[in-house]
């Protein structure tokens, strides 16, 4: 018989999601291997599918209209569209909006891949773009470029005295009109008409989600993601939830980094030199909502 000293058994509770997400359990190689095409490598700054799968789940449901503005070879556009989102990808080099299209044909099965989309376009005029489009978007999951000399790695040539990255492969391309080539006032002011227009996209109470670096420069951080707050609070969103996404795997109690071969030249120059300068293992996912926090 239950008495009234009798300890009640623990209800379950939800479980509370926390933000770290440990999307680097296995090595971004090892995430790619056997789905996306080995012509993806040569991007420099690829989102990882692991994070993208996550986003997309935490902030969209199923059916939901997913867009990236800056779709590079189209990761969050294939694991959208994977997992029964219409994704529509913009991409401002056709080589790269050719090669994620490449991608959806060869990773997507024959339901999923009416799903996916990309267009070749300027994101700074997403109107012109993606018009029929505003208004409607549930979800959009974009990573800028991180205002650095991104670039493709050249091993051999930087063991034979040379340059690690060509000249040619930084900034996602030769056109300066790439903005992967904007620094500073001209970088904001670009990345503020994107986040302007993202806001035209957005149904009322869609989600904006970025995914951004800190980088550095000069022996300075350049502290993007509190920049990229301001410039999108500024466009009229509301600052949802800043989430790490964490670059390192977690093996029993340590963090096993995965850092660039570039990123730990650079620390261990940057270190020699005298300055305390530390690997960077995470990215910032910040979450953002069109309108009030509590709009739906
Ligand atoms: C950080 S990468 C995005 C990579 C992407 N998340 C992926 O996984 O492939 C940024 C992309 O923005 C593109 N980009 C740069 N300027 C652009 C513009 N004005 N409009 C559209 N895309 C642009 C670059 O060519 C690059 O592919």
């Amino acid at each position: 018989m239950t008495t009234s000293t009798t300890p009640r058994p623990a209800r379950p509770r939800p479980q509370v999601p926390l933000a770290v997400w440990p999307v680097a359990q296995t090595s971004a190689q090892y995430q790619r291997a056997g789905r996306y095409l080995p012509d993806c490598t040569a991007h420099p700054a690829k989102m990882l599918p692991e994070l993208a799968r996550r986003i997309i789940t935490e902030y969209s449901p199923p059916g939901a209209l997913v867009v990236d503005v800056m779709a590079g070879i189209g990761t969050t556009v294939v694991e959208a569209a994977a997992q029964d989102r219409r994704a529509v990808g913009v991409e401002l080099e056709p080589h790269w909006a050719d090669v994620a299209r490449a991608n959806f044909d060869h990773v997507l099965d024959p339901g999923h891949r009416p799903l996916a989309e990309i267009r070749v376009g300027d994101a700074r005029r997403l109107g012109d773009v993606l018009g029929d489009l505003a208004g409607t978007v549930d979800l959009i999951c974009t990573s800028p470029p991180y205002a650095c000399d991104a670039g493709n790695m050249n091993k051999a040539n930087w063991g034979a005295g040379g340059g690690l990255c060509p000249s040619a492969t930084r900034n996602y391309s030769v056109d300066r009109s790439n903005l992967g080539h904007a620094r500073g006032a001209a970088y904001e002011a670009a990345m503020a008409d994107i986040y302007a227009g993202c806001y035209t996209l957005l149904r009322p109470g869609g989600i904006l989600v970025t995914v951004t670096k800190n980088t550095r420069r000069a022996g300075q951080t350049l502290d993007l993601a509190g920049r990229t707050s301001t410039l999108v609070r500024r466009a009229g969103f509301t600052y949802l939830a800043h989430v790490v996404a964490l670059h390192a795997a977690v093996r029993d109690s340590q963090l096993v980094a995965r850092p660039s071969f570039w990123q730990t030249n650079q620390v261990r120059k940057a270190r020699n030199r005298g300055e305390p300068t530390h690997l960077l293992v995470h990215e910032d996912c910040l979450a953002f909502r069109k309108g009030t926090a509590h709009a739906h």
